[in-house]
C-alpha cells in the first residue's frame, strides 16, 4: 500500500455518491476559503475535508459538480503567470481533467455563468447545508436565471438536500487508503511526543529552563521534519495544574521538575488528523500520587479498549471507562465513600463529573473532530428521556452508533483535580488525560498511536533514556 492515493480512488468516491443522488440529482461541493489572519497576513491554507475527499486537490478557488449520472466537472484558478509569480503554481482547468480524472474542468470565472445551465431541469440540488456561509444564497442566486426560464419549458429544481448526509456516512467508514494515512499521521505523532518526553527530561537534567512553548516546538519539530504538513490542531502543552484546563494551548508556563506535563498534539498528513495525548513526569519519574491516578486514567482507558470492537455501540468505551474512575476515585478518596456509596451511585448521579468532565472519544479522520453521526441512523427515533443529576435539564438518548470495521475513533479518558478543601492535597492541580487513536476491526481494535509508550514504567524508562 503506497501513500499515494490514485486517481481511480477518488473516483470510486465520487460515483458511489452519485449513486446516491438520486434521479435527476446534482450535487455542488465548493472547497474551503482562504482566510486573512491580519491586514496582509493570510492563515496557512486548508482546503475543505469533502471536497478533498472527491477529488484529492488542494488548490483554493475550486469547485466539484456531480451529476447522478456520474458526469464530474471542476472549477479552477486559471492559469495566470502574475498571479502564479506571487503566489505559487496553479494546475488550471486545461491540465485538470488529465491531472484529477474529472471529466470537465473550467475556469472558477465562469462559475455563476455555467451553473444555472447545469441546475436546469434537476430535481434536487445537493449541497452541503450550513458549513460554508453564503453558500445557500449563492445557490439560489444560480437557481433565480432557471426559475425565469420556467416559462419556457424549463424545469427547476424541487428540492434541496443536505450533502453532508451522504458524504459524512461515506466518511465515517475508512477505506485502506485512508487508514494508511492515518496510520502514518500517527506515527509521526508518535515521534513527536517521544522527542518532547525526552528533550524536557534531559533539558532539566541538564539543569536548562523548560517552558511549554519549548515542548511544543518539539512537537513542531518532528512534525515537519517527517513532512506533516501541519498541526491537526492547536497543540496542548500544559505543564502543572494548567493539565486541568480543557482547552490550554502551549504558552509560557516554566516546567518544574516535580510538575506533570499533559501534551495533547497531533499531525495533519496529507489531510489526515492524528490525535494523540500523553502525561509524563517532567523529571523523569511520577511521585505516589501522580502514579496512582495515572494508573487509574491507563487502567479505564484499557477497560474502553476491550469494549471498541465491530458490533459495539460508539457509547461502551465511555460507559467503560466511567466504571473504572467512579470505583476509583471512591478507593483513592477523591469522592466519599460515605457520601457516594458505590460506584453505581457516583455513576448515576455522575459525581464522577467534577472529575471527567468530557467524552471518552471522537471520530476522527480528515477532520480531527471527524463527521458521522454518533446516533444508529435506524434508530434515530428511538428516543429515551431521563433527567441529568447534575443540570436538571432533560436530556434525550438516542442509541449510540454500532461500531463497524474502519470506523476510527479516539479513546481519550482523563482525570483533572482543581486544588479544593473536600480532596486530598497529594492531587492537587493534577491533570492527565491518556488518548490513543483506536481503527475497530471485527473482534477489537488496532491503536495505531502507540509508538510512544503509556505504561508508567515505560514512560520513566523512556525518559532515563
Ligand atoms: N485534541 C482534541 C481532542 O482531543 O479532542
Ligand atoms: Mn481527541
Ligand atoms: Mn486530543
Amino acid at each position: 500500500m503506497t501513500l499515494t492515493v490514485p486517481l481511480s480512488v477518488y473516483a470510486q468516491r465520487r460515483a458511489h455518491l452519485a449513486a446516491q443522488l438520486g434521479d435527476g440529482g446534482i450535487a455542488i461541493v465548493p472547497t474551503a476559503p482562504e482566510r486573512m489572519r491580519n491586514r496582509d497576513s493570510d492563515y496557512a491554507y486548508r482546503h475543505d475535508s469533502y471536497f478533498h475527499y472527491l477529488t484529492g486537490f488542494t488548490e483554493p478557488n475550486a469547485w466539484l459538480v456531480l451529476t447522478a449520472d456520474g458526469r464530474s466537472t471542476l472549477w479552477c484558478q486559471p492559469k495566470d503567470m502574475e498571479r502564479e509569480i506571487w503566489d505559487g503554481y496553479r494546475l488550471g482547468p486545461e491540465a485538470a481533467v488529465a491531472a484529477l480524472g474529472v471529466d470537465e474542468a473550467y475556469s472558477v470565472a465562469e462559475l455563476d455563468q455555467r451553473l444555472p445551465r447545469l441546475l436546469e431541469n434537476r430535481a434536487c440540488v445537493w449541497y452541503p447545508f450550513a458549513t460554508h456561509s453564503g453558500l445557500a444564497a449563492r445557490v439560489e442566486g444560480w437557481l433565480a436565471p432557471v426559475r425565469a426560464r420556467v416559462r419556457y419549458g424549463a424545469l427547476c429544481p424541487a428540492r434541496q438536500a443536505d450533502l453532508c448526509l451522504l458524504l459524512d456516512e461515506m466518511r465515517l467508514v475508512k477505506d485502506a487508503h485512508e487508514l494508511a494515512l492515518m496510520r502514518h499521521a500517527a506515527q509521526i505523532s508518535a515521534r513527536a511526543h517521544v522527542r518532547a518526553m525526552q528533550h524536557c527530561a534531559q533539558a532539566l537534567r541538564a539543569g536548562q529552563e523548560v517552558r511549554e512553548y519549548h515542548l511544543e516546538a518539539e512537537l513542531l519539530h518532528e512534525f515537519r521534519r517527517y513532512g506533516a504538513q501541519a498541526p491537526a490542531y492547536n497543540s496542548i502543552v500544559a505543564a502543572g495544574a494548567n493539565a486541568c484546563v480543557l482547552h490550554y494551548r502551549a504558552d509560557r508556563a516554566p516546567v518544574g521538575s516535580n510538575d506533570l506535563v499533559l501534551i495533547d498534539a497531533g499531525c495533519e498528513y496529507d489531510g489526515y488528523a492524528s490525535d494523540i495525548t500523553r502525561t509524563f513526569p517532567a523529571g523523569g519519574r511520577f511521585s505516589g500520587a501522580q502514579r496512582a491516578l495515572y494508573e487509574l486514567v491507563l487502567t479505564s482507558q484499557e477497560a474502553a479498549v476491550a469494549a471498541t470492537k465491530a458490533g459495539a455501540r460508539f457509547n461502551a468505551p465511555h460507559d467503560a471507562t466511567v466504571a473504572v474512575l467512579a470505583q476509583g476515585l471512591l478507593d483513592l478518596g477523591l469522592l466519599d465513600k460515605n457520601q457516594h456509596g458505590s460506584a453505581q451511585d457516583v455513576i448515576e448521579r455522575r459525581a464522577y463529573f467534577r472529575f471527567y468532565m468530557h467524552r471518552t472519544g471522537h471520530w476522527l479522520g480528515m477532520d480531527v473532530h471527524d463527521c458521522g453521526s454518533y446516533v444508529e441512523p435506524g434508530e434515530i427515533g428511538a428516543v429515551q428521556e431521563r433527567k441529568d443529576p447534575l443540570s436538571g435539564e432533560t436530556i434525550k438518548d438516542r442509541p449510540s452508533r454500532i461500531l463497524r470495521p474502519g470506523m476510527v475513533l479516539t479513546i481519550e479518558p482523563g482525570l483533572y483535580v482543581r486544588a479544593a478543601a473536600d480532596v486530598p492535597e497529594a492531587f492537587h492541580g493534577l491533570g492527565i488525560r491518556i488518548e490513543d487513536d483506536a481503527v475497530v476491526h471485527a473482534h477489537g481494535c488496532e491503536l495505531i498511536t502507540r509508538g510512544v509508550p503509556v505504561q508508567a514504567d515505560e514512560i520513566e524508562a523512556l525518559m532515563r533514556g
